[in-house]
Protein backbone atom coordinates (compact mmCIF):
# COMPACT_ATOMS: atom_id res chain seq x y z
CA UNK A 1 0.00 0.00 0.00
CA UNK A 2 2.66 2.15 0.90
CA UNK A 3 4.63 1.98 -2.13
CA UNK A 4 1.30 2.80 -4.20
CA UNK A 5 1.38 5.52 -2.12
CA UNK A 6 4.65 6.98 -2.75
CA UNK A 7 4.80 6.22 -6.13
CA UNK A 8 1.86 8.21 -6.73
CA UNK A 9 2.87 11.48 -4.72
CA UNK A 10 5.91 10.95 -6.91
CA UNK A 11 4.18 11.21 -10.21
CA UNK A 12 2.35 14.58 -8.99
CA UNK A 13 4.83 16.56 -8.10
CA UNK A 14 8.31 14.76 -8.82
CA UNK A 15 11.08 16.86 -8.95
CA UNK A 16 12.77 14.26 -10.94
CA UNK A 17 10.71 15.05 -14.27
CA UNK A 18 12.25 16.72 -16.70
CA UNK A 19 10.87 19.51 -18.94
CA UNK A 20 10.03 17.88 -22.14
CA UNK A 21 9.82 21.12 -23.81
CA UNK A 22 13.68 21.84 -22.63
CA UNK A 23 15.22 19.15 -23.11
CA UNK A 24 13.88 18.27 -26.29
CA UNK A 25 14.77 21.70 -27.15
CA UNK A 26 18.45 20.87 -26.25
CA UNK A 27 18.60 17.58 -28.10
CA UNK A 28 17.20 19.55 -31.49
CA UNK A 29 19.97 21.58 -30.67
CA UNK A 30 22.76 19.38 -31.14
CA UNK A 31 20.55 17.03 -33.00
CA UNK A 32 21.66 14.01 -35.00
CA UNK A 33 25.38 14.77 -33.02
CA UNK A 34 23.36 13.69 -30.04
CA UNK A 35 22.31 10.42 -30.97
CA UNK A 36 25.55 9.45 -33.35
CA UNK A 37 28.46 10.70 -30.67
CA UNK A 38 27.40 9.67 -27.33
CA UNK A 39 26.60 5.95 -28.07
CA UNK A 40 30.17 6.09 -29.87
CA UNK A 41 32.00 7.99 -26.99
CA UNK A 42 30.49 5.38 -24.60
CA UNK A 43 31.67 2.29 -26.65
CA UNK A 44 35.05 3.69 -26.56
CA UNK A 45 34.92 4.50 -22.91
CA UNK A 46 37.71 3.03 -20.63
CA UNK A 47 36.81 0.26 -18.90
CA UNK A 48 36.04 2.56 -15.47
CA UNK A 49 33.25 4.94 -17.15
CA UNK A 50 30.06 2.69 -17.27
CA UNK A 51 28.16 2.85 -20.15
CA UNK A 52 24.53 4.41 -19.12
CA UNK A 53 21.44 2.43 -20.03
CA UNK A 54 18.66 4.91 -18.89
CA UNK A 55 15.37 2.96 -18.81
CA UNK A 56 11.90 5.20 -18.68
CA UNK A 57 8.63 3.92 -17.96
CA UNK A 58 5.06 4.91 -17.12
CA UNK A 59 3.89 2.25 -14.14
CA UNK A 60 5.22 2.40 -11.20
CA UNK A 61 8.21 -0.04 -9.54
CA UNK A 62 6.22 -2.66 -7.83
CA UNK A 63 4.14 -3.61 -11.71
CA UNK A 64 5.39 -6.71 -13.46
CA UNK A 65 7.39 -4.27 -16.07
CA UNK A 66 8.46 -1.90 -13.23
CA UNK A 67 9.95 -5.04 -11.20
CA UNK A 68 11.40 -6.67 -14.68
CA UNK A 69 13.54 -3.43 -15.19
CA UNK A 70 14.93 -3.52 -12.00
CA UNK A 71 15.64 -7.23 -12.82
CA UNK A 72 17.33 -6.09 -15.73
CA UNK A 73 19.13 -3.87 -14.79
CA UNK A 74 20.82 -6.02 -11.35
CA UNK A 75 21.66 -8.68 -14.34
CA UNK A 76 22.96 -6.16 -16.82
CA UNK A 77 25.00 -4.79 -13.73
CA UNK A 78 26.30 -7.59 -12.56
CA UNK A 79 27.10 -9.95 -15.41
CA UNK A 80 29.35 -7.04 -17.36
CA UNK A 81 31.13 -6.23 -13.64
CA UNK A 82 29.83 -2.83 -13.85
CA UNK A 83 30.83 -1.74 -17.74
CA UNK A 84 27.02 -0.86 -18.15
CA UNK A 85 24.99 1.16 -15.68
CA UNK A 86 21.03 0.58 -16.01
CA UNK A 87 18.93 3.61 -14.01
CA UNK A 88 15.62 3.08 -14.51
CA UNK A 89 13.04 6.11 -14.04
CA UNK A 90 9.32 4.51 -13.58
CA UNK A 91 6.04 5.85 -13.22
CA UNK A 92 6.43 8.66 -15.95
CA UNK A 93 8.92 10.61 -13.66
CA UNK A 94 11.33 11.76 -16.91
CA UNK A 95 8.45 11.37 -19.23
CA UNK A 96 5.31 10.71 -20.64
CA UNK A 97 3.68 8.02 -22.86
CA UNK A 98 4.85 10.11 -25.96
CA UNK A 99 7.13 12.21 -24.33
CA UNK A 100 9.44 9.58 -24.12
CA UNK A 101 8.52 7.87 -27.71
CA UNK A 102 10.47 11.27 -28.69
CA UNK A 103 13.15 11.33 -26.25
CA UNK A 104 14.10 7.69 -27.04
CA UNK A 105 14.71 8.42 -31.27
CA UNK A 106 16.62 11.59 -30.01
CA UNK A 107 18.87 9.52 -28.22
CA UNK A 108 17.80 11.20 -24.76
CA UNK A 109 16.34 8.06 -23.18
CA UNK A 110 18.18 4.69 -24.54
CA UNK A 111 15.48 1.90 -23.25
CA UNK A 112 11.51 1.98 -22.94
CA UNK A 113 9.03 -0.36 -22.29
CA UNK A 114 6.23 1.10 -24.00
CA UNK A 115 2.72 -0.71 -24.69
CA UNK A 116 2.43 -2.09 -27.86
CA UNK A 117 0.01 0.27 -28.07
CA UNK A 118 1.51 3.30 -28.27
CA UNK A 119 4.24 2.34 -30.83
CA UNK A 120 1.36 3.11 -33.36
CA UNK A 121 2.71 6.58 -34.11
CA UNK A 122 6.40 5.88 -34.31
CA UNK A 123 6.51 3.61 -37.50
CA UNK A 124 4.70 0.83 -35.69
CA UNK A 125 0.89 1.30 -37.25
CA UNK A 126 0.62 -2.77 -37.19
CA UNK A 127 1.05 -3.14 -34.00
CA UNK A 128 -2.58 -1.48 -33.41
CA UNK A 129 -3.78 -4.78 -34.20
CA UNK A 130 -2.92 -6.39 -31.34
CA UNK A 131 -5.59 -3.66 -29.67
CA UNK A 132 -8.58 -5.36 -31.92
CA UNK A 133 -11.28 -6.52 -29.46
CA UNK A 134 -11.53 -10.05 -28.33
CA UNK A 135 -8.44 -11.42 -30.40
CA UNK A 136 -6.76 -13.46 -28.02
CA UNK A 137 -8.57 -16.09 -26.35
CA UNK A 138 -5.88 -16.77 -23.73
CA UNK A 139 -2.02 -15.85 -23.29
CA UNK A 140 -1.00 -19.02 -25.03
CA UNK A 141 -3.02 -17.59 -28.16
CA UNK A 142 -1.51 -13.99 -27.57
CA UNK A 143 1.70 -15.89 -27.33
CA UNK A 144 1.73 -17.56 -30.19
CA UNK A 145 1.62 -14.63 -31.91
CA UNK A 146 4.86 -12.83 -30.43
CA UNK A 147 6.59 -15.84 -29.87
CA UNK A 148 6.73 -16.41 -33.84
CA UNK A 149 7.40 -15.40 -36.89
CA UNK A 150 4.58 -12.21 -36.83
CA UNK A 151 6.15 -10.91 -33.80
CA UNK A 152 9.93 -11.02 -34.88
CA UNK A 153 8.56 -9.26 -38.31
CA UNK A 154 6.79 -6.71 -36.63
CA UNK A 155 9.84 -5.40 -34.07
CA UNK A 156 12.22 -5.85 -37.37
CA UNK A 157 9.64 -2.81 -38.84
CA UNK A 158 10.63 -0.45 -36.19
CA UNK A 159 14.50 -0.71 -37.57
CA UNK A 160 13.71 1.88 -40.13
CA UNK A 161 12.23 4.09 -37.53
CA UNK A 162 15.56 3.87 -35.74
CA UNK A 163 14.00 1.47 -33.11
CA UNK A 164 15.35 -1.45 -32.00
CA UNK A 165 12.80 -4.46 -30.80
CA UNK A 166 14.41 -6.94 -27.85
CA UNK A 167 11.37 -8.20 -26.13
CA UNK A 168 7.68 -8.45 -25.93
CA UNK A 169 6.47 -8.25 -22.16
CA UNK A 170 3.29 -9.25 -20.77
CA UNK A 171 0.95 -7.59 -19.23
CA UNK A 172 -3.07 -9.26 -19.55
CA UNK A 173 -6.31 -8.73 -20.24
CA UNK A 174 -7.97 -5.55 -19.64
CA UNK A 175 -10.99 -4.67 -18.19
CA UNK A 176 -13.37 -1.41 -17.96
CA UNK A 177 -13.61 0.84 -15.42
CA UNK A 178 -16.26 3.87 -14.78
CA UNK A 179 -18.36 6.19 -12.45
CA UNK A 180 -21.39 4.11 -13.55
CA UNK A 181 -22.39 0.53 -13.90
CA UNK A 182 -21.00 -1.07 -17.49
CA UNK A 183 -23.70 -3.94 -18.02
CA UNK A 184 -24.84 -3.86 -21.72
CA UNK A 185 -23.41 -2.44 -24.51
CA UNK A 186 -25.61 0.21 -24.69
CA UNK A 187 -24.47 1.76 -21.20
CA UNK A 188 -21.40 3.05 -22.77
CA UNK A 189 -23.46 5.88 -24.75
CA UNK A 190 -22.10 9.11 -24.02
CA UNK A 191 -19.42 7.90 -21.17
CA UNK A 192 -15.71 9.74 -21.85
CA UNK A 193 -13.14 7.01 -21.89
CA UNK A 194 -9.33 7.34 -21.86
CA UNK A 195 -7.71 5.03 -23.70
CA UNK A 196 -4.14 4.90 -25.00
CA UNK A 197 -3.08 6.42 -28.25
CA UNK A 198 -3.99 4.05 -30.89
CA UNK A 199 -6.62 4.25 -33.88
CA UNK A 200 -7.71 0.62 -32.99
CA UNK A 201 -8.93 1.74 -29.58
CA UNK A 202 -10.25 5.19 -30.87
CA UNK A 203 -12.54 2.89 -32.75
CA UNK A 204 -13.76 1.23 -30.29
CA UNK A 205 -14.92 3.46 -27.88
CA UNK A 206 -16.71 4.86 -31.13
CA UNK A 207 -18.44 1.75 -31.85
CA UNK A 208 -19.76 1.83 -28.23
CA UNK A 209 -21.15 4.88 -28.40
CA UNK A 210 -18.76 6.73 -26.10
CA UNK A 211 -16.49 9.29 -26.33
CA UNK A 212 -12.69 8.72 -26.78
CA UNK A 213 -10.21 10.34 -25.09
CA UNK A 214 -6.79 9.82 -25.52
CA UNK A 215 -4.58 10.79 -22.61
CA UNK A 216 -1.27 9.46 -20.79
CA UNK A 217 -1.36 6.95 -18.23
CA UNK A 218 0.01 9.85 -15.76
CA UNK A 219 -2.77 12.08 -16.04
CA UNK A 220 -6.11 9.53 -15.71
CA UNK A 221 -5.91 9.31 -12.25
CA UNK A 222 -6.62 13.22 -11.86
CA UNK A 223 -8.89 13.33 -14.80
CA UNK A 224 -11.48 10.82 -13.70
CA UNK A 225 -11.15 12.64 -9.90
CA UNK A 226 -11.93 15.96 -11.22
CA UNK A 227 -14.92 14.33 -13.38
CA UNK A 228 -13.10 14.84 -16.73
CA UNK A 229 -13.21 11.67 -17.70
CA UNK A 230 -15.76 9.28 -17.20
CA UNK A 231 -14.27 5.91 -17.33
CA UNK A 232 -11.03 4.09 -18.51
CA UNK A 233 -9.73 0.66 -20.03
CA UNK A 234 -6.77 -1.25 -18.09
CA UNK A 235 -5.38 -3.98 -16.69
CA UNK A 236 -6.07 -5.00 -13.16
CA UNK A 237 -2.52 -4.05 -11.81
CA UNK A 238 -2.16 -0.79 -13.37
CA UNK A 239 -5.73 0.29 -12.45
CA UNK A 240 -4.15 -0.75 -8.63
CA UNK A 241 -1.34 0.59 -8.98
CA UNK A 242 -2.19 4.06 -10.76
CA UNK A 243 -5.22 4.17 -7.64
CA UNK A 244 -7.95 4.81 -10.21
CA UNK A 245 -10.26 2.33 -7.73
CA UNK A 246 -10.60 5.33 -5.80
CA UNK A 247 -11.81 7.71 -7.99
CA UNK A 248 -14.31 5.32 -10.16
CA UNK A 249 -17.39 3.17 -9.06
CA UNK A 250 -17.28 0.13 -10.84
CA UNK A 251 -14.99 -2.07 -12.66
CA UNK A 252 -16.64 -4.58 -15.57
CA UNK A 253 -14.51 -7.71 -16.26
CA UNK A 254 -14.74 -7.72 -20.07
CA UNK A 255 -11.55 -8.96 -21.10
CA UNK A 256 -11.85 -7.29 -23.94
CA UNK A 257 -8.40 -6.90 -24.84
CA UNK A 258 -4.82 -7.65 -24.23
CA UNK A 259 -2.58 -5.19 -23.13
CA UNK A 260 1.45 -5.94 -23.79
CA UNK A 261 4.66 -4.32 -23.97
CA UNK A 262 7.51 -4.12 -26.38
CA UNK A 263 10.98 -3.63 -24.82
CA UNK A 264 12.67 -1.01 -27.21
CA UNK A 265 16.07 0.75 -27.75
CA UNK A 266 17.64 3.61 -29.36
CA UNK A 267 18.98 1.29 -32.65
CA UNK A 268 22.35 3.72 -33.16
CA UNK A 269 22.81 3.45 -29.50
CA UNK A 270 22.56 -0.58 -29.60
CA UNK A 271 24.82 -0.79 -32.84
CA UNK A 272 27.33 0.95 -31.19
CA UNK A 273 27.90 -1.42 -28.41
CA UNK A 274 30.70 -3.43 -28.25
CA UNK A 275 30.06 -6.89 -29.46
CA UNK A 276 30.44 -8.72 -25.78
CA UNK A 277 28.51 -6.20 -24.12
CA UNK A 278 25.35 -6.21 -26.68
CA UNK A 279 25.14 -10.15 -26.26
CA UNK A 280 25.48 -9.88 -22.77
CA UNK A 281 22.82 -7.49 -22.47
CA UNK A 282 20.66 -9.42 -24.89
CA UNK A 283 21.25 -12.44 -22.63
CA UNK A 284 20.32 -10.29 -19.91
CA UNK A 285 16.91 -9.13 -21.69
CA UNK A 286 15.95 -12.88 -22.22
CA UNK A 287 16.16 -13.39 -18.51
CA UNK A 288 14.64 -10.62 -17.54
CA UNK A 289 12.05 -11.42 -20.18
CA UNK A 290 10.71 -14.66 -18.60
CA UNK A 291 10.76 -12.89 -15.07
CA UNK A 292 8.43 -11.07 -16.33
CA UNK A 293 5.97 -12.77 -18.01
CA UNK A 294 6.03 -15.07 -14.82
CA UNK A 295 5.26 -12.67 -12.75
CA UNK A 296 2.32 -10.88 -15.09
CA UNK A 297 -0.83 -13.32 -14.87
CA UNK A 298 -0.48 -13.68 -10.87
CA UNK A 299 0.27 -10.24 -10.28
CA UNK A 300 -3.24 -9.42 -12.15
CA UNK A 301 -4.87 -12.13 -10.00
CA UNK A 302 -3.56 -10.47 -7.08
CA UNK A 303 -4.09 -6.86 -7.96
CA UNK A 304 -7.83 -7.92 -8.94
CA UNK A 305 -8.64 -9.47 -5.60
CA UNK A 306 -6.73 -6.38 -4.10
CA UNK A 307 -9.66 -3.99 -6.27
CA UNK A 308 -12.34 -6.07 -4.53
CA UNK A 309 -10.67 -5.70 -1.13
CA UNK A 310 -10.72 -2.14 -1.62
CA UNK A 311 -14.70 -2.05 -1.37
CA UNK A 312 -14.17 1.60 -3.52
CA UNK A 313 -16.10 -0.10 -7.09
CA UNK A 314 -18.60 -3.01 -7.96
CA UNK A 315 -17.78 -5.21 -10.04
CA UNK A 316 -19.50 -6.93 -12.56
CA UNK A 317 -19.01 -10.19 -14.41
CA UNK A 318 -20.64 -10.37 -17.90
CA UNK A 319 -22.32 -13.05 -18.07
CA UNK A 320 -22.35 -15.14 -21.78
CA UNK A 321 -24.95 -13.40 -23.32
CA UNK A 322 -23.77 -10.24 -22.15
CA UNK A 323 -20.19 -11.28 -23.69
CA UNK A 324 -21.43 -11.80 -27.06
CA UNK A 325 -23.25 -8.72 -27.01
CA UNK A 326 -20.02 -6.84 -26.81
CA UNK A 327 -18.47 -9.08 -29.76
CA UNK A 328 -21.23 -8.39 -31.48
CA UNK A 329 -21.00 -4.88 -31.24
CA UNK A 330 -17.47 -4.49 -31.57
CA UNK A 331 -16.82 -6.55 -34.89
CA UNK A 332 -17.25 -4.07 -37.00
CA UNK A 333 -13.75 -2.21 -35.46
CA UNK A 334 -12.34 -5.39 -37.73
CA UNK A 335 -13.21 -4.12 -40.49
CA UNK A 336 -12.44 -0.17 -40.01
CA UNK A 337 -9.28 -1.35 -38.70
CA UNK A 338 -8.24 -2.34 -41.83
CA UNK A 339 -7.90 1.05 -43.14
CA UNK A 340 -4.40 1.30 -40.90
CA UNK A 341 -3.76 -2.58 -40.33
CA UNK A 342 -1.93 -3.87 -43.78
CA UNK A 343 -3.73 -6.76 -44.95
CA UNK A 344 -3.66 -10.24 -44.10
CA UNK A 345 -1.89 -9.55 -40.77
CA UNK A 346 -5.55 -9.96 -39.34
CA UNK A 347 -5.83 -13.16 -41.35
CA UNK A 348 -2.58 -14.67 -40.13
CA UNK A 349 -3.04 -14.03 -36.68
CA UNK A 350 -6.36 -15.51 -36.45
CA UNK A 351 -4.38 -18.89 -38.08
CA UNK A 352 -1.63 -18.59 -36.05
CA UNK A 353 -3.79 -18.72 -32.76
CA UNK A 354 -6.50 -21.31 -33.98
CA UNK A 355 -9.14 -18.48 -34.50
CA UNK A 356 -12.14 -18.73 -36.39
CA UNK A 357 -11.13 -16.63 -40.02
C1 LIG B 1 1.61 0.73 -19.32
O1 LIG B 1 1.16 -0.30 -18.82
O2 LIG B 1 2.78 0.92 -19.56
C2 LIG B 1 0.69 1.87 -19.63
C3 LIG B 1 -0.63 1.48 -20.14
C4 LIG B 1 -1.52 2.70 -20.28
O3 LIG B 1 -1.09 3.76 -20.70
O4 LIG B 1 -2.69 2.56 -19.98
Amino acid sequence: MNTHKQSYQGRASSPARRSIAALLAVCALVASQAAATLPVAAAQAPAQVPIVIQFSHVVTADTPKGRAALKFKELAEARTAGRVRVEVYPNSQLYKDREEMDALKLGAVQMLAPSLSKLAGFGGGDFEVFDLPFLFKDHAAYHKVVDGSIGAQLLRKLEARGIKGLAYWDNGFKVFTANRPLESVHDFQGLKIRVQASRTLVQQMRQLGSEPSISPLINVYEALRKGDLDGEENTPVNIYSQRLHEVQSSLTLSRHGYLAYAVIVNKAFWDRLPTDIRSTLEGAMRDATAYQNGLAETANTRALEQLKASAKLTIHIPDAEQLAQWREALEPVYLASQAWITPGLIAAIKLATGAPP
